[in-house]
């Protein structure tokens, strides 16, 4: 990935302002540099998709159009400059400036991160750290609901094991991967931090305690009713 967008040191503050009161940022044409990984599925596809189908091709099409924007959106500038302004120097909004793009776009690709690079003046590779350091920061495209299922050894020894396989039974999906629709993606993490209640999973920004094979039958179709 290219790092040669300008660091912290080499910009003036005067420029920083400029920088942040401006409406919109066109990023640079990095398409060369683009590694976005395909979303990948183990359900096979029928050569002349249903019109259920095409309409979920349809949808992940349009949805990575908006994800691979060449332009900050005013919501995501006024976010960013409100980081900005609190924050004693530009690296230090680094995490929560990815959080800000993640939930405008989804995920954070290639061109978001030169965007958001060029925009808070922190290099691109030391975001690019900062995003793969965190579980949560998705440097490829996911589904609209990202199962975290513990895959820590306490979770495990409480019937983790079933549990994870049972929800790539149902869904028809390894880990890493998104479902055809887009509905779905499966990426285990370790310990939670909540092994008292194991087995557990995050999704949707909530913890589902105590989880068990019923439950999680039960629990996917509710998250999947929840986006219809
Ligand atoms: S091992 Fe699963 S929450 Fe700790």
């Amino acid at each position: 990935m290219s790092g040669d967008l300008p660091s912290s040191g080499d910009a003036s503050t005067d420029e920083q302002a400029d920088n942040h009161t401006q409406a919109t940022y066109t990023a640079p044409d990095n398409s060369h540099t683009q590694n976005v990984l395909p979303v990948q599925s183990t359900r096979t596809e029928s050569a002349s998709p249903s019109s259920e189908t095409s309409n979920a091709l349809a949808k992940i099409t349009n949805r990575q159009a908006v994800d691979n924007s060449p332009q900050l959106s005013p919501c995501e500038i006024k976010q960013l400059d409100k980081l900005l302004a609190s924050a004693p120097y530009p690296a230090a909004v680094s995490i929560d400036a990815l959080k800000v793009i993640q939930q405008q776009r989804g995920w954070v690709s290639d061109t978001s991160l030169s965007l958001l690079s060029a925009y808070i003046q922190v290099s691109v590779a030391e975001l690019d750290s900062v995003a793969t350091f965190y579980n949560l920061i998705f440097r490829q495209a996911v589904g609209e609901v990202v199962l975290h299922p513990c895959d820590g050894i306490s979770c495990d020894l409480m019937g983790g094991v079933e549990v994870r396989a049972a929800i790539s039974q149902k869904l028809h999906i390894n880990p890493g991967e998104t479902t055809p629709d887009n509905r779905f993606t499966l990426i285990p993490l370790p310990c939670l931090g909540a092994c008292d209640k194991a087995p557990v999973m995050i999704a949707s920004k909530h913890v589902y305690p105590h989880l068990t094979l019923n439950k999680i039958a039960q629990l996917i179709d509710e998250l999947d009713g929840d986006k219809k």
